[in-house]
């Protein structure tokens, strides 16, 4: 194959067709070929996922998987699964897969053998969260621990802070709390909120090095000292999830209280990691473990469907569809559950961070546009706020729909409807307006005033992707995380970038630092190389009295 995946043959085929499709409207395409909406879904474990109100025929999914062929998808998928070091800008392995192999199975990674590690480090996971939840670890009164407070930023937050709001209907231990700004505000809301007696923090940070959690993790340290009024309750009240063993005995949490993890799991892929703690804490170990199963199902899945019934593959490659061919920067995941409003906030880091990439794996300008704009909120909300643009905007943007047969609890109103029916007709209705929409014909048949027309006019042919899933519960979550991790990876390989380093946002962490120096000193401030930089200094120290 060229280095080049704008020159490779299945590229090339690929822009040939494009104005076929282009040409054609949703609903051309199902006249034309009426079986698609049972025929193009594909079942990964329990999540049915259709995406026949694609603007894509047949023959574009076999150009899409000859790309993925022709890019080795396989291969690197493979590479990935065994170990090797296909992170290779930090030269490591990317190994999130084996945290959530069952215990049986043998991996061994740069002569280690990790799939013990893994379960050494879930046992003692497993081990600390009953203790909490069954009352046997206490506070240093001797109290029982209620709240559960996680202290952590981007992957160490972001991932246990959706799970454990996704999941609120399975807690059956402390409250969970998750602080990640270095905003005061954000730790001070939560202080408020609880009582230092019976509050177990968790400082989560791969590196330990963060500027953010050890800010708020200092404070929260120093808080319960004050409160408590000795410098011994620390240990009874702080735990650490960490790789770097020497900052957590540094900080003063002793290491026997410290879960590890390794430099093969990226933070954004992390939350099946001892990240997940706080999510343990919350349902219990046999909850993580059917979780962690979730995650597993659709690697499984992932390894060995055939690509043209391999959700990951066929989803990633769709997006390279919308984004290479169509020009579409961004696109909205719709989570209809109130539960997961927090999985597109999650989801961006994990493919912004991933995919936000501009040069190939060997350090070349790419030659084609990466990652997308990943936003959205949960529906029904949605509607009422940003649903008018995807109906009748002059933008295409393709729509992940996730939704659920069954609530966890559902409310009959007063004139005896499910509100759990009323959320989903609502979810399907929006699909079929988005792909159908509605003619000018049909509306000036319904007596609308010509003048209202063009108004009122729904364009239709608006792509969107339907996930639909029986319940939502540990395992479907975890199944729903691999699924969108997968399919991320699909995206990355056909760019041929590094999807697992984040070498741009370190330049920001530096500036800070070097910043905070000039806003704070009592000296007048270094210059800053530019007009805008010194005169914004020069404002907020006037401001802030300095
Ligand atoms: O924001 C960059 C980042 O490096 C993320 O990739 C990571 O998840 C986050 O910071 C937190 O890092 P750590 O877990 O080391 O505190």
């Amino acid at each position: 194959m060229s280095d080049d995946v704008t020159a490779t043959e299945s590229w090339h085929a690929l822009a040939a067709h494009q104005p076929h499709v282009f040409a054609t409207t949703l609903r051309e395409l199902f006249a034309l070929d009426p079986d698609r909406g049972g025929e193009l879904v594909v079942q990964a474990g329990d999540l049915r996922i259709d995406y026949s109100k694609n603007r894509l025929t047949r023959e574009t999914v076999g150009l899409l998987l000859s790309l993925a062929r022709e890019v080795g998808v396989e291969d690197r998928r493979d590479a990935m699964f065994a170990g090797a070091h296909i992170n290779t800008s930090e030269d490591r392995a990317v190994l999130h897969t084996a945290l959530r192999l069952p215990a049986t199975a043998e991996l061994t990674v740069d002569g280690h053998e990790v799939v013990a590690d893994v379960h050494r480090v879930r046992h003692q996971m497993g081990r600390f969260s009953d203790e909490v939840r069954t009352g046997t670890w206490r506070g240093f009164t001797g109290k029982t621990i209620t709240d559960v407070v996680n202290i952590g930023i981007g992957g160490s937050d972001l991932g246990p802070a959706m799970v454990c709001g996704a999941l609120r209907d399975y807690h059956d231990g402390p409250r969970t709390h998750f602080v990640s700004n270095v905003d005061p505000a954000d730790l001070l809301a939560t202080l408020d909120a609880v009582n230092p007696a019976t509050t177990l923090f968790v400082v989560s940070s791969k590196t330990f090095t963060t500027l953010e959690t050890l800010s708020n993790a200092r404070t929260a340290r120093r808080w319960l000292v004050e409160s408590l009024g000795d410098a011994e309750a620390v240990s009874r009240h702080f735990v650490a999830v960490s790789t770097n063993a020497e900052a957590v005995a540094e900080f003063g949490i002793d290491i026997a209280n410290m879960f590890g993890f390794w430099d093969w799991v990226g933070g954004r892929y992390s939350v099946d990691s001892a990240i997940g703690l706080s999510v343990m804490l919350a349902i219990g170990k046999t909850g993580f473990a059917e979780f962690l199963g979730g995650f597993h199902t659709i690697d499984e899945h992932f390894s060995t469907a055939p690509l043209e019934q391999n959700a990951p593959v066929l989803l990633g490659m769709l997006a390279v569809w919308y984004n290479n061919f169509f020009d579409a920067g961004n696109r909205a995941v719709l989570p209809y559950s109130n539960d997961l409003a927090r999985f597109t906030a999650y989801l961006q880091q994990l493919a912004m961070e991933s995919n936000g990439k501009s040069v190939t794996r060997d350090g070349h300008p790419v030659t084609c546009n990466t990652g997308q704009v990943w936003w959205g909120e949960p529906g029904t909300n949605g509607q009422h706020a940003f649903f008018q643009l995807l109906h009748q905007g002059t933008r295409m943007i393709p729509v992940d729909f996730i939704g659920f047969a069954k609530p966890f609890r559902d409310v009959v109103t007063a004139d005896g409807t499910s509100m759990h029916d009323l959320l989903i007709s609502n979810f399907l209705a929006q699909t079929k307006v988005l792909a159908f929409g509605k003619t000018a014909e049909d509306i000036a048949a319904e007596g609308v005033a010509p003048n209202l027309v063009a108004h009122k006019v729904m364009p239709g042919n608006r792509p969107s992707t339907t996930i639909f899933a029986p319940k939502l519960t540990p395992g479907v979550l975890g199944q729903l995380i691999a699924l969108y991790e997968h399919q991320v990876f699909v995206e990355g390989t056909v760019w041929d970038i590094d999807s697992f380093d984040q070498w741009g946002v370190e330049l920001g962490k530096q500036q800070a630092l070097e910043l905070l120096g000039s806003i704070c000193s009592a000296d007048p401030p270094a210059p800053q190389g530019d007009s805008s930089t010194d005169a914004l200094v020069a404002w907020y120290r006037t401001q802030a009295g300095r």
